[in-house]
């Protein structure tokens, strides 16, 4: 392990020039874009991905490979890691993939996962399991292993100036019909970050997530007419590229002063911070309500508040 601190100024060769970042899921889809995007700003990149189905079936492809070939074909430096980041020997091995090759680790994309969606009446134990598993445990996991080593760094007397980018979604700010598996596991992903970054921030490190929307494998079938390329040349506003840029910066040392515990949606050209759950209008009466007065008081106090986001497909 080196010493030095990762350079953080901007202009020195990149955003993230000197920073080693890994990325799960980076084998396509945002993750791709995302490890292309810190290897044009200077990063080196561990590219994870086990290559499994849309649905996490097992694959025979290693799309992580083609990724580092792209990365280096460009001038960058990369390696890939196969491993399944929702067990903890995937999530040790990852973090010590960036030390073996890079001899740090800076940054950590949490971003791999799939999709096994159902109505809750038809929803299968196994694919409840399944995707709280590799979107939540696979959040924590790698989260952890990163932790523990920036901690030991930071106890040697080398504060990091590390950063976490971790990957909710609209389904998991607002609820989408058909995914409430998906859903749950994108909404612990946020509790997830807010705890991280308040825990972690002592050792140098900040945690963020995105709630992002792109054209990939997940979306193209579904939303065919919403993530459809332009034919005329025009800003494809769901190329997944379009995500990356924010999630570069959030990764690099120029997000510093208090840059943690966010919440960002970002799709195209647009970054929206999210402003999470907070008091709305309330009543204290200091005693004990009975059940038909506390319901007065819902109604009145549901009368006086904010109409939530509409569920994702709700009708
Ligand atoms: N595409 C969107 O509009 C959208 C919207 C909201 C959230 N997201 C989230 O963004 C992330 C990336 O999604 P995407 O759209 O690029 O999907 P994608 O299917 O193109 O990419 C996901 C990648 O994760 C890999 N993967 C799955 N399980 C893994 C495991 N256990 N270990 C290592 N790699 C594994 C897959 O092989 C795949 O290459 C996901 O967390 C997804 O839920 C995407």
């Amino acid at each position: 392990m080196t010493d030095s601190v990762a350079t953080d100024a901007v202009g020195s060769g990149g955003l993230c020039a000197g920073r080693v970042v890994a990325v799960t899921g980076a084998g396509r889809g945002l993750g791709r874009a995302h490890a292309l995007a810190f290897a044009a700003e200077g990063a080196k990149v561990v590219v994870n991905d086990l290559g499994v189905g849309l649905d996490g079936a097992p694959a025979p492809d290693s799309p992580a490979a083609l990724v580092v070939e792209e990365i280096r074909a460009a001038g960058g430096e990369a390696v890939a890691h196969g491993g399944d980041i929702a067990t903890s020997e995937g999530a040790a091995s990852l973090v010590a993939a960036a030390v073996d090759a890079f001899g740090r680790l800076d940054t950590l994309v949490n971003n791999a996962g799939f999709l096994r969606d159902r109505m809750l009446v038809n929803l299968a134990e196994d694919d409840w399991d399944a995707v709280m598993r590799v979107h939540l445990k696979g959040h924590f996991l790698p989260l952890q292993a990163a932790a523990a080593h920036w901690r030991a760094e930071a106890k040697a007397g080398r504060t990091p100036v590390a950063r976490v980018v971790n990957t909710s979604s609209g389904a998991g700010l607002l609820g989408s019909v058909g995914q409430g598996n998906y859903s749950a596991a994108k909404a612990g992903i946020l509790g997830l970050t807010l705890v991280a970054a308040a825990e972690m921030g002592r050792y140098g490190v900040q945690v963020n997530a995105i709630a992002p929307a792109a054209r990939t494998r997940m979306t193209e079938a579904t939303f065919a007419d919403t993530m459809a390329a332009p034919e005329d040349g025009a800003f494809d506003a769901m190329a997944p590229e379009n995500v990356s840029p924010l999630v570069v910066w959030l990764g690099s040392g120029a997000a510093s002063d208090g840059v943690t515990g966010r919440v960002f949606e970002v799709e195209a050209g647009r970054i929206t911070v999210m402003e999470g759950w907070r008091p709305g209008p309330t009543v204290d009466k200091a005693e004990r309500w009975t059940p038909a007065g506390a319901g007065d008081a819902a109604r009145d106090l549901l009368a006086r508040a904010e109409t939530p986001g509409a569920v994702y497909g709700a009708s």
